[in-house]
């Protein structure tokens, strides 16, 4: 077994925080920020929080619906926060978190969650071994049971998809 796959790693040391304020030309003429500009931010940081825990580049394998509670305006901080919750063989499921801040009332407002898998890439562009994860915390325990229930219905998903086209 290689060293990178033995040696683990804590979600805090390949956790990431990204900012980025919200111009016009993210907008729609409302001034309500497009959802793609969002998304773009949320697989950013995911894909980041999974390169520092892996070491190496990674791809999206997936990334899971996503539901937006609150709009977000032009002139809006965009706060966007990715942890490890879990890690497969090659896998690993990033929990993402968006939260918008009026820097002018200071206002901080929970818009939207998400959960990406990414898998990491060796030289070749072939999937890689990543470090196990080393849980401390109740909360890191628990996030990586509830990521490994997902990640099993996800490739349940996978497997009917394959099933369904090979039928066809
Ligand atoms: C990601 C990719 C390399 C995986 O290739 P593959 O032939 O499916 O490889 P595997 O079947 O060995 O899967 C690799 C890992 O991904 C996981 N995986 C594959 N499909 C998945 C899915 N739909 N959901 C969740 N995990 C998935 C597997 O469980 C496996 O994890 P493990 O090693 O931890 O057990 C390949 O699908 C790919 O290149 N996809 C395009 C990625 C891309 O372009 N993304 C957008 C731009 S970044």
């Amino acid at each position: 077994m290689s060293e990178a796959r033995t040696k683990g790693k804590r979600p805090s040391e390949s956790a990431v925080v990204i900012s980025r304020l919200m111009n016009p030309s993210d907008a729609n003429p409302l001034g309500i920020v497009h959802g793609g500009e969002i998304l773009k931010m949320v697989d950013e940081a995911g894909g980041l929080s999974a390169m520092r825990h892996a070491r190496s580049p990674v791809v999206t394998v997936r990334l899971d619906s996503m539901t937006f509670l609150e709009p977000i305006y032009v002139g809006d901080l965009v706060i966007v926060k990715a942890m490890v919750n879990w890690v497969g063989r090659t896998s690993m499921e990033v929990g993402i978190r968006v939260e918008a801040e009026n820097p002018v009332t200071g206002q901080r407002t929970h818009t939207n969650s998400a959960y990406a898998v990414y898998v990491a890439l060796d030289d070749q562009g072939r999937p890689k071994p990543v470090p196990p994860l080393i849980l401390e915390t109740e909360e890191e325990k628990r996030r990586w049971r509830e990521a490994e229930e997902r990640q099993q219905i996800r490739l349940s998903q996978r497997r009917a998809k394959e099933r369904l086209s090979s039928n066809r």
